[in-house]
């Protein structure tokens, strides 16, 4: 595995992959557990030069969030993605990415509005500008997106769509720890005691699919049992729980063939997130 910082370095690389096949490219922030390995690891199946990219992007991350103490560990991330079949990880600079004189961004839509939008402001805008430059230096056939960030997946498919990028996406399923707490690099961020609680996202969402086989449609009671359910630990601040349209994320009143439940809560120092596709059958 090649580990390159210049864009022009990542440039010439892929021209040179691209003449033999099919590249794949997963983006990260970092700080690798088995959900970003699963990506890498799909894309080294299905592709023939994988690009990995690790770059916190401090675009998307509001003035009270958490840019600063988000973990870096590169030394551990470029054994992993070796480990994985990654043919070159990318470490940009922010100096490259965000030069001197930087001002354009991408404006999305209705989409980056709701839920995770308008928990965080701007987090969106930050996430496809930064998702929009990645593309135009890689230029992957295929681009893997874990489903865990469940609107993040749909904000980049409503870009690649509106802006004619010539991607396929590719989101793969959640990875969940064995208790089912969905891996994320903020969970090393949590205090044992947190820790131990935070699995409750996960049970919550289950117990809304076990409703839904029992015949529950009805969103508002859909709802309420999980909000219920998250309430009932003390240190847990229930930020929103939303029944949606999996594919523009408007609110559902009634579960109709299908919907996504998401779920966002904040935990002591950290915010968790977790969804979970629920189907009229099955
Ligand atoms: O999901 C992430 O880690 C980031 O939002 C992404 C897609 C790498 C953009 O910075």
């Amino acid at each position: 595995m090649k580990q390159v910082s210049k864009i022009q370095s990542v440039v010439k690389i892929r021209k040179e992959a691209k003449k033999t096949g099919r590249i794949g490219f997963v983006p990260t922030m970092g700080a690798f557990h088995e959900g970003h390995l699963s990506l890498m690891r799909k894309a080294a199946a299905e592709c023939d030069f994988v690009v990995v990219s690790l770059f916190v992007n401090p675009l998307q991350f509001g003035q009270k969030e958490d840019l600063t103490s988000y973990p870096r560990t590169l030394s551990k991330d470029r054994k992993k993605a070796a480990s994985v079949g990654v043919d070159l990880l990318w470490t940009p600079t922010e100096a490259a990415l965000y030069p001197d004189g930087f001002q354009t961004t991408i404006e999305l839509g209705e989409i980056s509005r709701c839920w995770e939008g308008a928990s965080r402001p701007g987090h969106f805008q930050g996430v496809a500008t930064i998702v929009a430059k990645l593309l135009q230096i890689v230029r992957p056939d295929r681009l893997y997106l874990g489903q865990k960030d469940y609107q993040q997946v749909c904000v980049i498919r409503r870009m690649i769509t509106d802006l004619h990028f010539e991607t396929n996406v590719r989101a793969l399923p959640i990875m969940r720890e064995k208790d089912g707490l969905a891996m994320s690099s903020r969970n090393r961020r949590l205090s044992a005691d947190e820790r131990a609680v935070a699995p409750i996202l996960h049970q919550a969402l289950r117990q809304a699919e076990k409703q839904v086989r029992h015949g529950e449609r009805n969103a508002v009671t859909i709802l309420q049992a999980v909000t219920e359910t998250l309430k009932s630990i003390q240190r847990m601040t229930v930020e929103y729980v939303a029944l949606c349209d999996p594919s523009s994320l408007e609110a559902l009143d009634r579960l109709e063939k299908e919907g996504v439940l998401l779920v966002a809560v904040q935990l002591g120092p950290v915010r968790l997130i977790d969804n979970v596709l629920l189907k009229e059958k099955g």
